[in-house]
């Protein structure tokens, strides 16, 4: 009895054995692979120091030349690939996008709402970014046209005379068209409430996710719950009218399967996350570079000049139409030149859903990839000069995946259009109506988390005579 157990035993084990050469048989490409180049630093603080101590753009460059375009690191307590080369950076981005995860903090997705479009992957995702690409086509915003018009006027206005913080103003005016983009005319109604909940729910966003009273965190998610009251009331009157709404907020309850309020609310404040601080920069280092380049400044200056005279040969009001941002050609190539100068986003984070085979190397599951970015824009096989600041260089396309300011695949920015727009419509008011100082230093770049100019960049602005 006993021998016949052994035997048992025996072939069991054996068997197990034959299954377990079989898996490493089949994985073995895989596993064989060696990992990128690159150091991994201390053990769990590995090499974040070396990162946030300096210009990150220091730290990218110096691993790039030692290592080439694919080098591992660890940050943050995540071993990381980076990667800065076009081709790479789509290999992640879009053709095999399906192996890279998006990933974020987890006291950034409580605070934004797990069901916000940025988490996500597969079915849900695609139909959420139906949505909102839907009201963020063209065709949508072009009747935005004369509202963003109003507004841009108006903050300019404001700052007739004083010595402002341009980003800081800059955030108001991405943040009220924002609003306008979401909620359409409603907005006005919630203007100061939804600004007052926002405000005190992004001090937390970067903060230690402990909920206990008196700290950043339980005041952002107390801001939060108010935010979501807030919004919930707005569905709650929609759903009382039969109104057809062309606005985000339209879009999103529209949907043939619907969304859920709690669905429609992480999305409307991701949105508003994702649109306000990132335009908001970029329009800052448009009059940092404009300021700076006075032959671009008064190029700019004669196009849109030219757009008033045609509207009053013509008899037409001032407020701007579509039409007329159809005919700013170089002040377009001074929105991508500065899209490409600044890269306010200097990288995007994905993560490895499995052992994945990359470029010869092996990029374990779970690690982190970043497709750098601000190296592509600047590396001189890319763009002469990197560093010049020069829009006319975009008279030409660039070369296939060496400008992505807005990202690329299915995750790309659904805003960008509406970026442009109120960029767009902002410089033209500028430009017409008013000229500007700087103050203070202005050789400084602050991290925010994105690139800025020292201090904002204060400015004086005056009335053009
Ligand atoms: C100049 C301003 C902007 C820049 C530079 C910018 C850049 C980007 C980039 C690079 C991504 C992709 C990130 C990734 O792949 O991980 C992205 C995604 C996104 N952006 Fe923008 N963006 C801007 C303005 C806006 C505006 C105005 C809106 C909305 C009105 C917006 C809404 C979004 C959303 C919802 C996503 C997530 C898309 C998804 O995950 O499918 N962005 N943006």
């Amino acid at each position: 009895m006993e021998s016949i157990f052994f035997v048992f035993l025996a072939t069991f084990l054996f068997l197990l054995y034959l299954l377990h050469c079989l898996l490493n048989y089949f994985s073995i490409g895989i596993n064989k692979l060696p990992l990128p180049p690159g150091t991994l630093g201390w053990p769990y603080i590995g090499e974040t120091f070396q990162l946030y101590s300096q210009n990150p753009n220091v730290f990218f460059a110096s691993k790039v030349k030692r290592f080439g375009s694919i080098f591992k690191t660890h940050i943050l307590g995540c071993p990381c690939v980076m990667i800065s080369s076009p081709e790479a950076a789509k290999l992640v981005l879009v053709t095999k996008a399906h192996l890279f995860k998006p990933t974020f903090p987890a006291s950034k997705m409580r605070m934004l709402g797990k069901q916000a479009i940025f988490f996500q992957q597969g079915d849900y995702h695609t139909k959420l970014r139906k949505l909102v690409l839907r009201a963020f086509t063209p065709e949508s915003i072009r009747n935005m046209v004369p509202n963003i018009d109003s507004v841009a006027l108006g903050t300019l206005a404001s700052w007739e005379g004083r010595l402002i913080n341009t980003y800081q103003e800059m955030k108001t005016y991405t943040f009220n068209v924002a609003l306008l983009s979401i909620f359409g005319k409603d907005e006005i109604f919630y203007r100061e409430d939804l600004k007052r909940c926002y405000y005190i729910l992004e001090k937390g966003y970067n903060s230690m996710p402990i909920n206990l009273p008196g700290t950043l965190f339980h005041k952002s998610m107390k801001a939060r719950k108010e935010l979501a009251h807030i919004l919930a009331k707005i569905i709650s009157n929609r759903r009382g009218t039969s109104q057809i709404h062309n606005d985000l907020l339209g879009s999103l309850m529209g949907g043939k399967e619907g969304l859920s309020d709690e669905q429609i609310g992480d999305n409307i404040i991701g949105v508003i996350f994702a649109a306000r601080d990132t335009t908001a920069s970029v329009l800052t280092w448009i009059l940092k570079f404009l300021g700076e380049n006075p032959s671009v400044l008064e190029a700019v200056i004669i196009e849109q000049e030219e757009i008033i005279r045609g509207k009053e040969k013509c008899g037409e009001g001032l407020v701007l139409s579509w039409v007329d941002i159809k005919k700013m050609p170089l002040t377009k190539r001074v929105i991508q030149e500065t899209l490409r100068v600044a890269s306010i986003l200097s990288f995007t984070f994905r993560e490895a859903v499995k052992d994945v085979e990359f470029e010869g190397y092996l990029i374990p599951k779970g690690w982190k990839v970043m497709p750098l970015f601000r190296n592509i824009h600047h590396s001189p096989e890319n763009f002469a000069e990197p560093e010049k600041f020069d829009p006319s260089r975009f008279e030409v396309s660039p070369k296939p995946n060496t400008f992505m300011p807005f990202g690329s695949g299915s995750h790309a920015c659904p805003g960008n259009e509406l970026a442009k727009l109120e960029m767009l419509v902002f410089i033209h008011h500028l430009t017409t109506k008013y000229r500007w100082s700087m103050m203070g230093p202005q050789n400084g770049i602050q991290y925010g988390p994105f690139p800025l100019p020292q201090n904002g960049l204060p400015i004086k602005l005056f009335n053009r005579t």
